[in-house]
């Protein structure tokens, strides 16, 4: 059995579970890339990391991975406010692009990343996340999803608290004491 984190409330995805699902996204998504030639996989950090790297490596396909930093939670005065803090290396024109996210939550980062991103003329561009809270902010199409989770604060698997938490190997709801 796997011992539990103290700042841990519950365990709500385990180990087991999330590589078997990230598998599953892995089969779906060379299956349907199958024709496409190369592909570009783009993670967004810090909190997809994890899954871009599991992913990745479960991945058939040929693929490359690249990577953009979105700062989308703290001091932000207007809501739904994101920044780019970090680019790509390459430009995608042309190119069949994945963003890979960890989670999708008031989905103000993927609105912002998929407008960006379709910017730059990609010959397609879809999108996928292991987690999602709340699809109703979502204004674009969301191609790929491995888990829906509640709407409590969830850590691990590249999720955070405060920087900490994310190299937990199961996704884990964290007491309330923690963070209140
Ligand atoms: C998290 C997560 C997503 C984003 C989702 O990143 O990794 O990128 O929030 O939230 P949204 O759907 O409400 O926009 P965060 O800004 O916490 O940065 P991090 O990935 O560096 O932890």
């Amino acid at each position: 059995m796997t011992d539990l984190h103290p700042d841990i409330e519950r365990i709500l995805i385990a180990e087991d579970d999330i590589q078997r699902r990230v598998t599953e996204m892995a089969e779906e998504i060379d299956h349907d890339y199958k024709d496409a030639g190369q592909v570009v996989l783009i993670g967004i950090l810090k909190g997809a990391f994890i899954f871009t790297a599991d992913l990745s490596r479960k991945m058939k396909v040929d693929h490359s991975v690249d990577f953009m930093a979105i700062s989308s939670y703290g001091d932000q005065a207007v809501s739904g406010a994101v920044r780019l803090i970090l680019d790509l290396r390459k430009p995608i024109v042309d190119r069949h692009v994945i963003v890979v996210e960890d989670i999708v939550d008031s989905g103000h980062t993927m609105n912002y990343l998929y407008q960006t991103l379709m910017g730059r003329n990609p010959a397609s561009l879809k999108t996928c996340s292991l987690f999602m809270k709340n699809r109703d902010s979502l204004e674009v199409p969301l191609d790929y999803v491995g888990f829906e989770l509640p709407d409590v604060w969830v850590v691990g698997y590249g999720l955070d608290y405060a920087d900490t938490h994310r190299t937990l190997p199961y996704i884990a709801e964290l007491k309330k004491e923690v963070y209140s």
